[in-house]
């Protein structure tokens, strides 16, 4: 067995690392056979739940788990970290201005990027759930200089999986035979899930799927506004499919990628595609192993740039309403 890898988790006594914590700790991302050591990271009012999660967690007697620490001071909780899920934030409440909502969690990031570059291992990598997770995402990685823009990572799979499914569905298939569908620009409702270039049992889904109307309306109305479904129906937001994401997007920066595959991961734009530097868009991505690549020379339609343009203009809006928070 090689020494044990170190995930630091934030929210941890939130409802997604509920359902993400015992998938890391029975070897759904690393695998079965190397061991975890993890940080659980909470504010102060988490502190209790979160000792109730680890009362569960020792009752489960996880084979792989070496160790487990609770913490509320990030600069603790990030010690060697090589991974790091940066899931806790506030949620909008009623009467806050999504600018508020930036605002506040913002300078949790701002704190969190820092204690990062402290403390974490060379080799840290991190992915940020908490929303608005692009941003938040964009705010730790620049309040954390000596960590390279490459190592950042924000959750658009989700999103990927359900538009995945969402087309299997319609024709009866399986959603493991929907292949390169890319979800470009922000985690919100403006993301672009880009039908064009996806395949259905190999074919073009616009072959397989012979109804341009429902996809341009119906399916990406339905994949942008999933979440909310979701809320409506459960009366709080997706979690198992949200911890699910994140063990599959981790996986997808990791290991090799299919061929004929590519997956969707926001990280710091180079300007591929016209996407300003620095910005943290979705991209479809592959993998070698080591390194994660944005997918090169895909030719994108009037439609699909049109669509690109609206989720970028609001990108570049969220930035703008944290510039405090960035330093130059
Ligand atoms: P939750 O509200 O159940 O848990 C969040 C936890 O974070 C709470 O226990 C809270 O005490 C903790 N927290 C707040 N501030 C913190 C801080 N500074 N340090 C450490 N912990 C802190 O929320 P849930 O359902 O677990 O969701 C977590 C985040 O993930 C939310 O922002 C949610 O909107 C987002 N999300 C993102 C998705 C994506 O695709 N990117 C999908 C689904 C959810």
């Amino acid at each position: 067995m090689t020494s044990p890898i170190i995930i630091a988790i934030t929210g941890a006594a939130g409802h997604i690392a509920y359902s993400l914590i015992p998938r890391i700790a029975s070897g759904a991302l690393f695998g079965p056979t190397q061991r975890v050591a993890l940080r659980l990271i909470e504010i102060e009012a988490g502190m209790k739940p979160l000792q109730g999660v680890v009362m569960e967690l020792h009752d489960s007697a996880f084979h792989l788990v070496e160790s487990i620490e609770i913490t509320s001071d990030p600069h603790v909780g990030f010690q060697g970290a090589h991974w790091a899920f940066l899931l806790g934030s506030l949620p909008r409440k009623a009467g806050m201005e999504r600018k508020d909502l930036l605002s506040i969690n913002g300078k949790i990031f701002v704190d969190q990027g820092r204690a990062i570059a402290r403390h974490a291992a060379s080799d840290i990598r991190v992915l940020v759930l908490g929303n608005p997770a692009n941003t938040n995402c964009l705010i730790a990685m620049k309040n954390a200089p000596d960590v390279p823009m490459d190592r950042w990572y924000a959750m658009s799979r989700l999103d990927e999986d359900r538009a995945r499914s969402l087309l299997a569905h319609r024709v009866h298939s399986h959603s493991r035979n929907v292949t390169k569908m890319a979800i470009w620009g922000n985690h919100s409702s403006t993301l672009y899930p880009d039908f064009e270039h996806a395949c259905i049992d190999g074919k073009p889904v616009e072959e397989v799927i012979n109804d341009r109307t429902w996809l341009e309306n119906d399916f990406m109305t339905q994949v942008q506004q999933r979440g909310a479904a979701i809320i409506a129906a459960r009366g709080l937001s997706s979690a198992l499919s949200a911890a699910n994401a994140a063990i599959e997007t981790v996986r997808s920066i990791i290991e090799v990628t299919a061929e004929n595959q590519w997956h969707s991961v926001s990280l710091c734009s180079d300007g591929s595609y016209g996407i300003d530097p620095g910005l943290i868009s979705s991209f479809p991505t592959r993998s070698d192993g080591k390194h994660l690549s944005i997918v090169p020379e895909i030719p994108l339609s009037a439609f699909a740039k049109q669509k690109i343009k609206t989720t970028i203009e609001e990108l570049r809006e969220e930035k703008a309403m944290v510039t405090h928070l960035l330093p130059q």
